[in-house]
């Protein structure tokens, strides 16, 4: 009589018992579904491995957050030429450090394009295109495409840099790997005389590779990336001796 009156009640808290296990596991190992939400081009450049300078440049800057902001307000899409770390490291000694911090964010901007562009449309874009630095006038950010084939370049007046691997694109977003970091007329021109004496000089052995504050802060992220990993094993663990 007892057990027969009790049965409903077990099987209830029993399947209570059991919604909430499901429900506790199911966020640790389903984390926030990544493709669905707003791209996130940190994200997007961390998976390609090799831009970490960059994604130290665009994070110390505040570009990575204006950047996502950009790509979930318009509709326009944006393109992006990534330079790889061999790129960043190709410069001459002090590029970076020599640069303001204004400077900086205006390096990265010549980067960027604020439309989408396929591969394809790069053969019928008109010279000088317009980047996110800003006036594209002789002397100023132009830059240039010129293509041959499936093959594309781009040049800034000061140099130029082979287009190679789409590293993503999705119709709204397309980031290229470039083999150079392009410098702009504006900064690196012949007119401004000032980038290859003084402060570079001053600091021989301090570039921008070498143990400065960008660099300790690429060391924190791996500690932090690390930490996040025993934590998700913790998690997982205790999960499963709950079960
Ligand atoms: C974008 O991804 C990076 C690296 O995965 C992460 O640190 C950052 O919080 C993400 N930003 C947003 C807005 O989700
Ligand atoms: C993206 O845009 C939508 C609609 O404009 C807005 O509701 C949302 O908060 C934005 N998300 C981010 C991460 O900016
Ligand atoms: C692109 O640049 C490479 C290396 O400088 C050069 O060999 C090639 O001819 C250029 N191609 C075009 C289409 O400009
Ligand atoms: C870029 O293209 C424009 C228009 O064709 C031309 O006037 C300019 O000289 C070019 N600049 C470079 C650096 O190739």
């Amino acid at each position: 009589m007892k057990t027969h009156f009790l049965r409903p009640f077990t099987l209830s808290l029993l399947i209570l018992v059991l919604h909430s296990f499901t429900t506790t596991l199911a966020q640790p190992v389903a984390p926030p579904p990544a493709p669905s939400g707003p791209t996130n081009v940190t994200k997007i450049l961390e998976k390609a491995s090799q831009f970490t300078t960059l994604i130290r440049l665009l994070k110390n800057n505040q570009l990575d957050d204006q950047i996502n902001t950009q790509l979930n307000n318009s509709n326009q899409g944006l393109t992006i030429f990534a330079p790889t770390d061999n790129a960043f490291a190709a410069l001459k000694p002090g590029t970076l450090n020599s640069l303001t911090d204004q400077q900086k964010v205006q390096l990265i901007q010549f980067h960027v394009i604020s439309s989408f562009l396929s591969t394809s449309q790069f053969q019928t874009v008109s010279n000088p295109i317009t980047t996110q630095a800003g006036n594209s006038n002789e002397g100023q950010f132009p830059l240039n495409v010129t293509t041959s084939g499936n093959q594309v370049n781009v040049s800034t007046g000061v140099n130029g840099a082979t287009v190679g691997n789409t590293i993503y694109t999705d119709n709204q977003l397309a980031v290229y790997q470039v083999d150079k970091v392009l410098l702009p007329l504006a900064m690196f021109g012949p007119h401004t005389p000032e980038k290859s004496s003084g402060k570079v000089a001053d600091s021989p052995i301090s570039d921008d590779h070498g143990g400065n504050v960008d660099d300790a802060s690429g060391a924190y992220g791996l500690i932090s990336k690390h930490e996040i990993t025993i934590a998700l094993g913790f998690v997982l663990v205790v999960a499963c001796i709950r079960l």
